[in-house]
């Protein structure tokens, strides 16, 4: 099939487009490197071997998205482009509506333009909220909390009318869990620009040096070791998941809502401990206030995505915390030179 990443430099952009390169389909990226660098493009071309499409471009710059789409004439989109830090979102409501919803409209209107009518989003488990019971299904009612959380259910509200619109649109909302780790060749992983927000790069950059001690928000949650517990997913478990999103998406029409995690809960505790078996090095940390916002524990089930796509998740803690260990000790400074 032919293949439309729009935010395909990015960190989960860049293990699909591995994925679905080594699947033999025609791929083009469509990115601003607004939170990317090229070399992450660069370096797939490589271990893949296969070349592809580039098209430096921002998703609201309607003309060139549309002439993008008009050009390359997809079969799909897989639609990563928006900006995802809960903490910014919170600062700036307006800045991520613009980006992640009107980006999205911009996306829509092109692939209509270009005669395109499935697309595969990158939602996020940020939709559920508070849990009113756990493990999360796709029927858990949603009810976000921050403004990020609100744009991704907002362009979940906008899909599902486009495929009631147009009863040929198909769209495939995929509720991704926690992603971390890296690809096993160590050349491509995640890359924050800042002090990370979240916990496995921030206890990679501890690992590596480049961050003194770890702090964990809470110890005194009702879990089973006080600490906070979320549903870990390999980003390559994640990035197959998205070439079994493309190929469903092929043979069926409407809307579908489909949770991306293990079903497992794993505690920052339990990460810590897989992180120094992965890494050979001890993470220093100290328990401090919890973080406002925060949830307890929240996990998937995972059970409509084995049913509809036939995916599971195949790697563990232990394989997601030394992939992302190869990542950070063979590019201390990410893409940037060392
Ligand atoms: P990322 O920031 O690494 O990748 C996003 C990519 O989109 C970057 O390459 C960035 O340059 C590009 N981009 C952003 N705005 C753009 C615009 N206006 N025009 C063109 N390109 C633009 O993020 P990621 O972790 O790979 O996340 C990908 C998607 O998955 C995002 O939509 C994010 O909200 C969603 N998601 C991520 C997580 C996570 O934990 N990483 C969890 C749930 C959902
Ligand atoms: C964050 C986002 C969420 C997004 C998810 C997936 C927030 C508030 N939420 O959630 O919208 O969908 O990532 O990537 O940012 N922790 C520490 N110390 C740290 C960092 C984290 O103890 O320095 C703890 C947290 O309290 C939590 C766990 O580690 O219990 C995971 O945190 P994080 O990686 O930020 O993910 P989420 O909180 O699930």
């Amino acid at each position: 099939m032919r293949v439309f990443l729009t935010g395909g430099a990015g960190y989960i952009g860049s293990h699909t487009l591995l994925e679905v390169l080594s699947q033999d389909h025609e791929v083009c990226v469509y990115d601003d490197f607004s939170n990317s660098e090229p070399e992450a493009l660069n370096r797939v071309a490589k271990l893949t071997n296969r070349s592809f499409e580039t098209v430096e471009g921002d998703v609201l710059d309607r003309p060139k998205m549309r002439q993008a789409l008009i050009d390359f004439r997809p079969d799909v989109v897989v639609h990563f482009a928006g900006k995802k830090a809960v903490g910014e979102s919170t600062e700036k409501p307006l800045m991520y509506y613009r980006n992640n919803v009107e980006g999205t409209l911009s996306l829509l209107e092109g692939m209509e333009a270009a005669g395109c009518k499935r697309i595969v989003f990158s939602s996020s488990a940020t939709v559920y909220g508070d849990p009113h019971y756990l493990p999360y299904d796709e029927a858990h009612p949603l009810a976000p909390t921050n403004p990020y959380g609100m744009t991704k259910y907002m362009v979940e509200l906008i899909l599902k009318d486009w495929c009631t619109a147009q009863d040929d649109n198909t769209a495939v909302l995929l509720r991704y869990f926690n992603p971390v780790g890296a690809h096993e060749s160590g050349e491509i992983g995640e890359d924050p620009n800042d002090i990370p927000n979240n916990l496995m790069p921030f206890v990679s950059q501890v690992a590596v040096g480049r961050l003194e001690k770890l702090r964990v928000f809470g110890a005194d949650y009702e879990t089973p070791d006080g600490t906070g517990v979320r549903d870990y997913i390999h980003v390559v478990d994640l990035a197959k998941a998205h070439a079994a999103a493309i190929g469903f998406a092929g043979d069926h029409k409407g809307c579908e809502a489909i949770n991306v995690g293990s079903g497992q809960g794993s505690s920052v505790l339990d990460v810590v401990r897989a992180f120094e078996g992965a890494s050979g090095r001890n993470i220093p940390y100290d328990v401090v206030e919890r973080r406002a916002g925060d949830i307890a524990e929240f996990y998937a089930d995972p059970t409509k995505a084995y049913n509809l796509l036939g995916w599971k998740t195949e790697c563990d803690l232990a394989d997601m915390c030394g992939s992302a260990w190869k990542w950070q000790s063979q590019n201390p400074n990410g893409y940037k030179p060392n």
